[in-house]
């Protein structure tokens, strides 16, 4: 559950549905879904058994498994990836903080869709907002991690996923009762092969990663705090299904609204933001329905803003105590909440960086990482016996599975990825 917890967030309702809309639509869906086949459950798994073997973090795994220093690399990427996705996922979050405590005053009551994009821009342009809604998550964030109450939070997380879950089903009734609401349900499913350009094979690899925390180290940490006999491949079906259920939900509900409401799909990170609360103005009961939506969408938000910023604790945490300067876990906190803030602070007020830190990160650094921990299971750890990376998990998985596995590591998904970055780049 709190690996789920970390992959769904705004990957999936923010920015799967704006990516999408920005790349054709139904073109992008079906190479995403590709993507997801193709990478996601060997890679999942890859990143669960370096931290069920290792028992450590990003920082200390690859030490702790390769016995010495050569693959340390990694998890400096792990760690410039988490602090640069962390710079604009706290800005997003902070949106979804300021709407929620909207939707609390019923703020967009009779606001059409120039004045919800207008009030957007009012949002992300006024100063005391940006500070406010730019700290707060951070500060709730290092609250959880300072008092170590993860475990409360995946209780609580265990009732609201579902509730999340369901609201979303009702949005989408909602929505496809709309009128025009068909045209949406073509762009969005329509497959045209003509549309499938190398930019947009480039974001549906990019998006895959980040929607399931795929890259960075994430899943390591969880992967540490696995008990033995956990079942890695079924936990990381499970989490697949669920993460892609919910980008398809957030598809269904967000682009038939776009075209009922006769605004465009390609409009950028503002999409939802947009488009959201004009369909909750439609639903039944509607202070409810948007103060529970958006109350969800935020602790969704924070499942995932925790699993980041824990990546970069427990990084500081173990790289000072490997340096003979030992920080403890509260003053990790402390640190990497400064550090977050300033760089939360930057993208607030620079977009380009924001967009940037967007970009670098799924389309670069977490295949980067992803590539190299593949490499590093598929070459570097022997795969079979005692010290094999699937010893252990004998029980749960077959001789020729395992095989397919350690291929796929080795060849298929490292192949991939490099042909997938030439491509974009124009190379081939
Ligand atoms: N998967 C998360 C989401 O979809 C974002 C995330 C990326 C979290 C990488 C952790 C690591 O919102």
């Amino acid at each position: 559950m709190a690996a789920a917890g970390s992959a769904v967030g705004l990957g999936n309702i923010w920015k799967f549905p704006y990516i999408a809309g920005e790349n054709g639509g139904g073109a992008f869906l079906v190479v995403y879904l590709v993507c997801v086949l193709l990478f996601g459950l060997p890679l999942i798994m890859t990143e669960f058994l370096i931290g069920k073997r290792s028992g450590k973090s990003a920082y200390g795994a690859f030490h702790a498994l390769n016995g010495n220093n050569r693959w340390q690399w990694l998890s400096w990427v792990c760690m410039t990836t988490a602090f640069l996705i962390m710079g604009f996922y706290f800005v997003v979050t902070g949106w979804c903080f300021n709407y929620l405590v909207e939707a609390c005053m019923n703020v967009f009551k009779g606001m059409d869709m120039q004045a919800l994009t207008s009030h957007f821009k009012e949002i992300t342009t006024n100063t005391p907002r940006m500070i406010v809604f730019g700290v707060l998550p951070v500060v709730l964030t290092a609250c959880v991690l300072w008092f170590d109450v993860n475990k409360g939070i995946e209780r609580l997380s265990k009732i609201l996923m579902p509730l999340l879950l369901v609201m979303m089903f009702l949005m989408a009734g909602r929505v496809l009762m709309l009128d025009n609401s068909n045209i949406g349900m073509q762009f969005f499913f329509r497959f045209d092969f003509s549309q499938i350009t190398p930019r947009v094979v480039l974001e549906a690899m990019g998006q895959c990663f980040f929607s399931l925390s795929i890259g960075m180290g994430a899943l390591i940490t969880y992967g540490a705090y696995m008990p033995k006999t956990q079942n890695v491949t079924r936990t990381s079906i499970e989490v697949i299904i669920l993460d892609t259920l919910v980008a398809l939900l957030a598809g269904v509900i967000i682009f038939p609204a776009v075209f009922a409401f006769g605004f465009n799909p390609a409009e950028g990170p503002q999409l939802v933001f947009v488009v959201l609360p004009a369909i909750l103005e439609q639903m039944s009961f509607t202070w409810l329905s948007s103060v529970l939506f958006f109350g969800l969408l935020c602790i969704a938000a924070l499942t995932s803003t925790i699993s980041l910023m824990e990546v970069a604790v427990a990084f500081l945490c173990d790289a000072s105590a490997a340096h003979n300067h030992p920080l403890d876990r509260r003053k990790s906190v402390l640190i990497t909440s400064a550090l977050v803030i300033a760089l939360v602070l930057v993208c607030e007020f620079w977009q380009p960086l924001f967009d940037s830190f967007d970009n670098i990160t799924a389309c670069i650094l977490l295949p980067l990482g992803a590539m190299g921990m593949a490499l590093f299971v598929g070459w570097r750890l022997p795969n079979n016996g005692q010290k094999g990376v699937l010893h252990g998990e004998k029980t749960h998985i077959k001789r020729w599975a395992r095989k397919t596995f350690i291929f796929v590591l080795r060849f298929i998904v490292p192949a991939a990825i490099i042909i997938i970055f030439l491509n974009s780049l124009g190379v081939i």
